[in-house]
């Protein structure tokens, strides 16, 4: 099985290596030693690399390169994709434009962080062509540097990408018709089958290309694990240092990959990435631009899908409070059937879902706003960016003459499962206008929810901040209070029980 790795001209076999291996890894037994580990998390950036992959733009095939963390990433995932690091910048003893603008800029210090930063901005360098403080912002959000030395960096991607226009074309967009021809001839092989001997035992890896396959071989193998962007569940093999003994990789399922914009609703298959989905969710929910925001780094969104951010079941993510208060339904599917659950009814228990052996989550179904609609949310966290809530609140509200007609709210981080607020809202609808709203709706909020003690909150903190968000939502919709001002923990206001 071949990538196309940096320059070289003809593809890289990938040779055998146990399928728990990760990008980081396989690079670094390579010699190819630029690539650094930090956390090992997908925290720090210390690892970034660019994967080039062909997709579809008006009809025409283009290569798209996007960032990633390579700690969390599987080796196998690159099969037939182009990885690019930090060794295949430079042409000869002429630096990239983006090396050169670190090292004329002084953005280079400690040295640890520096590749990492270094392909955040070769990713920025092929995809944007004037650069403002946001893109930037957003497109290290990825990377740490401990040494407090963002300024320089700054300077040295304005001034790359800037420029851009009067430097030489690069080498991957000199050979950008060669590389599309060598990708086009890796993707011709349909599904990847993959087994690897480990001390007599053998530890399989399967990339189906197509719904049909997937069902296939999900039926013949319920067991296996599914590994959709792996932001998650590629944590278990780099923190607990476990491995799986068969994974089944869904992100090159075509049919997972689609997002359908029908009249009434849009249907997002469940490999698509957070970065694929943002642009369709913010054009019929624009509210959902500033939250977005917060989800992750840039190459954690590169990577990660809605799919998975809802399978893993995690109290603490972020879209399934969205989706329920939007009314969402997930099409399940396995060989003998499809069938169709509300997204509130999915999680049934701590990290548990209604999930049978041999179904996966195929695509997530969610109804277009009416006109009056409002959705409004919010996320509290320690870091403004590339941190996991401690408390997600989000509120899907239709009014008629500034009255609630109907109201649906769902709340992350305040029980075991994300939940819908059933209570609160009726508190809402009935105390709308007057003075004990702000009161009833702290009560309902104890009576409706336990929520736990860890290291982000404690469980006093994360009820009286729900109850302050709903109260702040209520004020945003009647226009006296602003909308998504920075959420940390620091500046939250409480409310007295
Ligand atoms: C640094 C970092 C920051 C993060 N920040 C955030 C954040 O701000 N907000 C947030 O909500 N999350 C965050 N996450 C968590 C994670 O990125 C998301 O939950 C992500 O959406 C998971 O998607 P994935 O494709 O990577 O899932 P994977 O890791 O591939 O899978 C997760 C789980 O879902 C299962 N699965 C995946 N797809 C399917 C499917 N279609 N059908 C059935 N089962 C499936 C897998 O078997 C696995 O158990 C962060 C993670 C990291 C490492
Ligand atoms: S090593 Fe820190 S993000 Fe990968
Ligand atoms: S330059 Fe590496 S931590 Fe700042």
């Amino acid at each position: 099985m071949y990538l196309l790795l940096n320059q070289n001209a003809t593809p890289t076999e990938l040779g055998a290596i146990n399928p728990n291996t990760t990008v980081l890894q396989w690079l670094r037994n390579n010699n190819l030693v630029g690539t650094k580990e930090g956390c090992a998390a997908g925290d720090c950036g210390a690892c970034t690399a660019v994967v080039g992959e062909l997709v579809k733009r008006n009809n025409k095939q283009v290569i798209r390169y996007k960032s990633i963390n390579t700690c969390i990433a599987l080796a196998n995932s690159m099969i037939g994709k182009h990885l690019v690091t930090v060794e295949g910048l430079a042409e000869g003893e002429n630096l990239h434009p983006v090396q050169q603008a670190m090292v004329t800029e002084n953005g280079s210090q400690c040295g640890f962080c520096t590749p990492g930063f270094v392909m955040s901005l070769f990713a920025m360098y092929h995809n944007e062509d004037k650069l403002n403080i946001t893109k930037i912002n957003e497109g290290l959000s990825g990377n740490l540097c401990r040494c407090t030395g963002y300024k320089p960096i700054i300077a040295a991607a304005f001034s790359a990408i800037n420029e851009k226009a009067n430097n030489a074309a690069d080498y991957y967009v000199k050979n950008q018709t060669k590389i599309k021809q060598t990708l086009a001839r890796l993707n011709e092989d349909q599904n990847v089958c993959l087994s690897y001997k480990n001390n007599g035992s053998a530890i399989h890896y399967d990339a189906p290309k197509s719904l049909k396959d997937l069902e296939k071989v999900l039926d013949n193998n319920p067991k296996a694990i599914i590994l959709a962007g792996g932001t998650d569940l590629n944590l278990e093999i780099t923190q607990s240092t476990k491995e799986f003994d068969h994974i089944i990789n869904i992100s090159q399922v075509q049919e997972l990959n689609a997002i359908n914009d029908e009249k009434s609703k849009l249907e997002i298959g469940s490999a698509v990435t957070y970065q694929d989905a943002s642009s369709s969710l913010i054009k019929y929910w624009p509210e959902l631009e500033s939250f977005l925001h917060r989800f992750a780094s840039l190459p954690i969104k590169n990577w990660a899908t809605i799919g998975g951010n809802i399978a893993n079941a995690s109290p603490i993510g972020d879209m399934p409070p969205v989706l329920i208060a939007l009314e969402a339904k997930l099409k399940l599917r396995k060989k003998s059937g499809v069938r169709s659950v509300r997204l509130e009814d999915f999680f049934i228990g701590y990290k548990k879902t209604a999930l049978e052996e041999g179904e996966f989550i195929e695509s997530i179904t969610i109804p277009k706003p009416a006109t009056k609609e409002r959705l409004i949310t919010h996320k509290i966290s320690k870091r403004y960016e590339d941190d996991i809530s401690a408390v997600c609140m989000a509120m899907n509200i239709s009014l008629h003459d500034n009255q609630p007609k109907s109201v649906r709210i769902a709340f992350g981080g305040m029980s075991d499962t994300p939940q819908r607020a059933e209570q609160l809202e009726q508190v809402l609808l009935d105390y709308w206008d007057k003075e004990e709203l702000a009161q009833k709706a702290y009560s309902a909020l104890k009576e409706e929810f336990s929520p736990f003690s860890d290291v982000r909150a404690s469980a006093e903190y994360r009820l009286q901040v729900s109850a302050n968000l709903v109260r702040k939502s209520a004020l945003e919709i009647k226009g006296e209070a602003v909308a998504n001002l920075s959420e940390t923990n620091n500046e939250s206001f409480y409310m007295e029980a």
